[in-house]
């Protein structure tokens, strides 16, 4: 069959290599890809959030499953779009999509569905929650309601950063629209963990969990990145907590989205807080994580392109995925700078030897091939995977790796995987 993925991150790099091995695989296009993908698919050059144009373009070449990676298109509708005009599409509707799309429509329905999540209230108007902070005690989190860029959460630990956190969303606007209504929520203590599972829009196939690394630097501290480092799976998560986490959140989820109108469809990505009363939803994403999915391609060790069309076909039922026993762990190698400003268009060298080590699969993010040579174009460049059978052979061949890899303008962090190896 022809394939199209859609996006152009480590996270869709990945998606293209496992959906490549698959034998039902005949073509494989990527709109617009990057230079590590170019090397196993036919990259198009049409932006991810060309809703229209994709359209356009699946439907003149006959494309039989599109492949959606990141949240935009989806809450723009692609895959209504595609769906209308007769193509199949892995991924949730518009209004499914809503479960990212808008943090109030998500922690309504989880209010609605007595889903474990922090305690909440929803503002469109400043001085009512400024009201609400001084009422409450200790620390709380901001959150913009629509899409932005994972900058509009901000936690704040006193009245005056919470005032400040609404004035720069709902006055200064600096989320522009996404922030005209806001949470304000209870600041939640625990591990952070990534849950993922598969859904065609009544049953829902658990795939792993991966413990990301926000922070731009070691020992997480600096700025918050879109993820430096994964790690799958994530030993906080016991098969009691696995079983806890399907029943208590994910199974309700999927009935409450169906009740609502809204059946589920696609990769369902919790972010949960395992809290002192157990796991709590952070967040839902529509899509899968980035780093978080190298590491899942990684260790899947069944045909990906088989699970997503059974999926988007609505058979999940009727399938069984296995996974590899073992740790898989990205290394996210960025752009100095990042996730501030950085340089573009600096050369990357050294994929022949990092790429002969045995275990290291590098998927690309930023890049562009440009005269022989691999640029830099973008503030996450590539992902250094490995697997190992522990956390720590995974993470020593990831740096082994990094290591192999020539470009002095790159930086990652060293630490990743840290809290596995604490336990
Ligand atoms: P979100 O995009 O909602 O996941 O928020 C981004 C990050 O902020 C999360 O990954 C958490 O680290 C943190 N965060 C968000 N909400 C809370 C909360 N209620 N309590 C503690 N930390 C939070
Ligand atoms: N790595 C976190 C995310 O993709 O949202």
């Amino acid at each position: 069959m022809k394939v199209l993925v859609v996006g152009s991150g480590g996270r869709e790099h990945a998606l293209c290599w496992a959906i490549a091995k698959s034998p039902k695989c005949k073509t494989l296009l990527a709109a617009p890809g990057n230079a590590g993908i170019a090397e196993i698919a036919q990259c198009v050059n049409i932006a991810a959030e060309d809703v229209n144009g994709l359209v356009q373009f699946a439907t003149k070449e006959k494309v039989d499953f599109v492949v959606v990676g990141p949240e935009a298109p989806l809450v723009d509708g692609l895959v209504d779009k595609l769906e209308a005009v007769g193509i199949k599409a892995f991924g949730p509707s518009a209004k499914a999509a809503q479960l990212e799309g808008s943090k109030v429509f998500m922690k309504d329905i989880l209010a609605k569905y007595d889903i474990p999540t922090a305690d909440y209230e929803t503002f469109d108007e400043p001085d009512a929650a400024k009201e609400y902070i001084i009422k409450q005690n200790g620390p709380v989190v901001v959150k913009a309601s629509g899409l932005a860029a994972g900058k509009g959460v901000v936690i704040c630990h006193n009245r005056n950063e919470a005032f400040a956190a609404i004035d720069q969303m709902m006055i200064e606007r600096s989320f522009g629209a996404a922030g005209d209504e806001v949470i304000v929520e209870e600041f939640m203590v625990g591990e952070e963990v990534s849950f993922f599972a598969l859904v065609d829009g009544k049953t829902a196939v658990p795939l792993a969990s991966a413990q990301d690394h926000k922070a731009a630097h070691d020992g997480d501290l600096g700025p918050n990145t879109g993820g430096m480092g994964a790690y799958s799976p994530a030993p906080v998560i016991t098969p009691k907590l696995h079983d806890q986490i399907m029943a208590d959140i994910i199974e309700p989820t999927i009935k409450a989205m169906a009740a609502e109108g809204a059946p589920y469809k696609g990769v369902l990505f919790c972010g949960l807080m395992i809290t002192k009363q157990g796991p709590r939803v952070l967040e839902y994403n529509v899509r899968f994580g980035d780093p978080e999915c190298q590491v899942l391609m990684a260790r899947f060790d069944s045909d990906v392109l088989t699970a997503l069309l059974a999926c988007a076909e609505g058979r999940l039922n009727k399938i069984k995925i296995k996974w590899k026993d073992e740790t898989a762990l990205v290394v996210v190698m960025a752009a100095e700078g990042y996730p501030g400003n950085y340089a573009k268009g600096t050369v990357v060298n050294g994929f022949a030897k990092a790429g002969a080590i045995e275990g290291v699969t590098i998927f690309h993010a930023g890049t562009q091939a440009k005269g022989g040579k691999i640029i830099a174009t973008g503030g996450r460049v590539l992902g250094v995977t490995a697997t190992g059978k522990t956390v720590k052979a995974a993470q020593t061949l990831a740096y082994k790796g990094v290591d192999a890899i020539d470009w002095p303008q790159g930086f990652c962090r060293r630490d990743i995987g840290w809290r596995a190896l604490k336990r």
